[in-house]
């Protein structure tokens, strides 16, 4: 375990749970310092006492995401530069169109769509300060499949998540000359809590998640985290505006049932 630390320091929502938790883990791991935020203060605790071991470089701080004021005072607390923005915290409200409830949608697109631009922006001045021409800073959104691909019975999610990357290209365009890099991952189905919360269609108004990729399994956390890291790493110093599947090629092709 590196408690040592690189010197660089990152902000990553919804970070209480699945892939949020999963790039705290690996970022602390590699030496990062991570400011932790969520909605869920218990959740967010918890995370905190798993992460003890690295002291200091483990910042949990409650934040929603769907609230202006609360990004504002979460950033502002933050003080000083960014090397990065992983933006995690999500939601998926499930229901045909016809039957979806207006609060449900607006919970969506607030915290998925609103809640990433808000903290994108809060996030630029302290991305600015960081970036230097060598080492641009970073911002990772979490789009999805669903932006790619949409499903029936989750179309707020599938708007939310299309207007990320949408977001995404235009960040991209705006703050290249700032030295901030933006790109979106695009996961298919990951084995979260997430997607537990809708694995039974007769709870779920029907919904069905995309299920076993044509890799033959769904994915793990680490599997995203894995392409995250990369759009982190030097490695990614000349990668911006993309959304990248992460989704075992789910959405590559139509498999009509009853394929071989
Ligand atoms: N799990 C999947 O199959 C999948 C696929 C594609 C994309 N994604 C996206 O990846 C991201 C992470 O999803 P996950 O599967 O880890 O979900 P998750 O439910 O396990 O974690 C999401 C976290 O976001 C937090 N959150 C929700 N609303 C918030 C708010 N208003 N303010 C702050 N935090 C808030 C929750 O408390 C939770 O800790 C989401 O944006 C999701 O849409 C997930």
């Amino acid at each position: 375990m590196d408690q040592t630390g690189t010197g660089k320091i990152a902000a990553i929502t919804g970070a209480a749970s699945g892939i949020g938790h999963a790039a705290c883990r690996r970022l602390l791991e590699a030496g990062w310092t991570v400011f932790g935020l969520d909605l869920a203060k218990d959740r967010l605790e918890s995370v905190g006492e798993v992460f003890s071991a690295y002291q200091d470089r483990f910042r949990p701080m409650v934040c929603d995401v769907g609230d202006a004021a609360s990004i504002n005072d979460v950033f502002g607390a933050m003080g000083g530069s960014l090397n990065a923005l992983v933006c995690c915290a999500g939601v998926l409200r499930t229901a045909l169109l016809e039957h979806m409830a207006v609060e449900d949608f607006d919970l969506v697109l607030n915290t998925n769509l609103r809640g990433t631009f808000l903290c994108a922006q809060k996030a630029l001045p302290l991305l600015r300060r960081a970036a230097t021409p060598d080492n641009p800073a970073r911002v990772v959104l979490l789009s999805s499949i669903a932006a790619l691909r949409p499903k029936i019975v989750s179309g707020a999610y599938a708007a939310s998540k299309a207007g990320v990357s949408q977001l995404c290209r235009v960040m991209a365009a705006e703050w290249a000359p700032s030295g901030v890099l933006v790109n979106a991952l695009a996961p298919g189905t990951v084995d979260t809590p997430m997607v537990r919360a809708v694995s039974d269609p007769t709870k779920s108004k029907g919904y069905r998640p995309s299920g076993v990729s044509p890799v033959g399994r769904i994915a793990q956390p680490d599997d995203v985290v894995d392409v995250m890291m990369f759009l982190l790493s030097d490695a990614a110093r000349y990668v911006t505006g993309t959304t990248i599947p992460v989704d075992g090629g789910t959405q590559a092709a139509f498999i009509p049932s009853g394929s071989p």
